[in-house]
């Protein structure tokens, strides 16, 4: 394809559902733009309804108002969480200081995800929990008055910190923590920072201090850079053209995928940087470029863990080898990604492997053609629909709605920025 013109990509996903329920535990009324209005943003809305809280429906491209009453009210039913591991793990940690029970559950893919790593600590921390389906969902978290906590955590995932960091923020503890390898997302610290709590970095370890106070806000979500991924992969790969995709988040610790496809050969420039709220915002401008293999070390996977499905695709098309060390944390994704990412590629022609904890895929420059199996996992599908744009591909997707999770019009954009497709 030739790529043209200027995009932009909805809201940033972890920052919605952050400040979706930070809004809901203030007392008052905040406005927040540009917010997600994905499945998994409806997740947490929902939810937050049943805890008590006033939102309005989240459509696209209106603000959504939420009014928090202070403090969560116990639910009368289970809260259904879908999708979304984000906004299981992450309400974990503020029901942890609620004194009441309330029961969480959600489809069939979050039903299996693990839940111990957020439950452990916050057992520590004083809460309690009743497993219904051993480490996986629905599960009952009862909370409590909480104690401080210092913890080495298992594996480097922003949603194990924020769930403790929240639970600190709610029960007014502090936290020490530290991530094995390299730092996961930090949105949660610039949030709470930005409403007066103390958090500090030293030597590796995160201290977090309460005696901040929520308050109303108002706020504009900037554009998920790990949506935008997608779309900088379908630019790299066209034949010619230049795309622009404007207001995209620029956090350094969401734009690994950036630095590691620079390293490939790909042409991207970041331009119009500027801070709002806190966070990093700028345009990034992506022209066609022949890529090559890279490693991809294991310090460098918790900033890019979501762009992974679509940086082993692009290493399909490189030349030579990429292998990502230490990638094991994928099994555990909305699908066993890991595997299907290997599985997807062999499918389609390509070569890839999974040795122990590493994927290996080597480039080719054959035309991808073959049925993909999603498992219903949005980032498979948006990833297998960028190869889908080479020339010669014939890609079968078996549930390209899935996008909706996380990119409500992912295929409509994608089409959108193929200047011949327009003619
Ligand atoms: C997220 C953290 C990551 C990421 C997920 C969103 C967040 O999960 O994969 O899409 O918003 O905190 P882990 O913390 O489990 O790595």
């Amino acid at each position: 394809m030739k790529v043209a013109g200027s995009v932009r990509v909805p809201g940033d996903k972890s920052i919605t559902h952050r400040v979706l329920l930070l809004a809901a535990l203030t007392r008052g009324t905040s406005h927040i733009g540009g917010a997600l209005t994905s499945l998994d943003a409806r997740s947490t809305a929902r939810v937050l309804r049943q805890l008590g809280a006033e939102l309005s429906p989240l459509r696209p491209g209106a603000p959504v108002t939420v009014r928090g009453k202070g403090k969560f009210r116990r639910p009368a039913e289970p809260l259904f969480c879908g999708n979304s591991g984000t906004t299981t793990r992450l309400l974990l940690g503020l029901l942890s200081a609620h004194r009441f029970s309330a029961t969480l559950t959600g489809d069939r893919s979050l039903r299996r995800r693990p839940m111990r790593r957020v439950t452990v600590p916050l057992a520590a921390m004083g809460a309690r929990f009743t497993e219904r389906n051993g480490d996986g969902l629905p599960l009952t978290v009862r909370g409590d008055l909480l104690r401080p906590l210092t913890y080495q955590m298992p594996v480097s995932s922003a949603q194990i910190k924020s769930a403790i960091l929240l639970a600190g923020m709610v029960g007014e503890v502090d936290v020490t923590l530290r991530e094995p390898h390299g730092r996961s997302r930090d949105h949660t610290e610039r949030l709470l920072q930005s409403f007066g709590y103390g958090v500090a970095e030293k030597d590796g370890w995160i201290h977090f201090t309460p005696g901040g106070r929520l308050e109303p806000f108002d706020i504009q979500v900037p554009g998920d850079p790990s949506s935008a991924a997608f779309l900088v992969g379908a630019a790299t790969l066209a034949e010619a053209g230049e795309l622009r995709i404007a207001g995209v988040g620029v956090n350094p610790t969401r734009t690994g995928f950036l630095d590691v496809l620079s390293r490939m050969g790909a042409d991207i420039k970041v331009e119009n940087q500027s801070d709002r709220f806190g966070e990093p915002v700028g345009d990034l401008i992506v022209r066609p470029a022949p890529l090559r293999g890279t490693e991809v070390t294991a310090g460098e996977i918790p900033g890019l863990i979501d762009e992974i499905p679509l940086l082993a695709v692009l290493a399909s098309r490189a030349a030579g080898t990429t292998t990502f060390r230490q990638v094991g944390e994928l099994r555990v994704k909305e699908s066993d990604r890991l595997g299907l990412i290997a599985e997807n590629l062999r499918a389609v022609g390509a070569d890839a492997a999974v040795v122990r904890d590493d994927l290996v895929v080597e480039g080719s420059g054959r035309e991808p053609r073959g049925k993909v199996r999603t498992a219903a996992d949005h980032r498979l599908a948006m990833a297998f629909a960028v190869l889908g744009t080479v020339p010669g591909a014939r890609l079968r997707i078996d549930d390209m709605a899935c996008a909706a999770v996380s990119f409500p019009g992912f295929p409509a954009t994608l089409r959108g920025i193929d200047a011949r497709g327009r003619r």
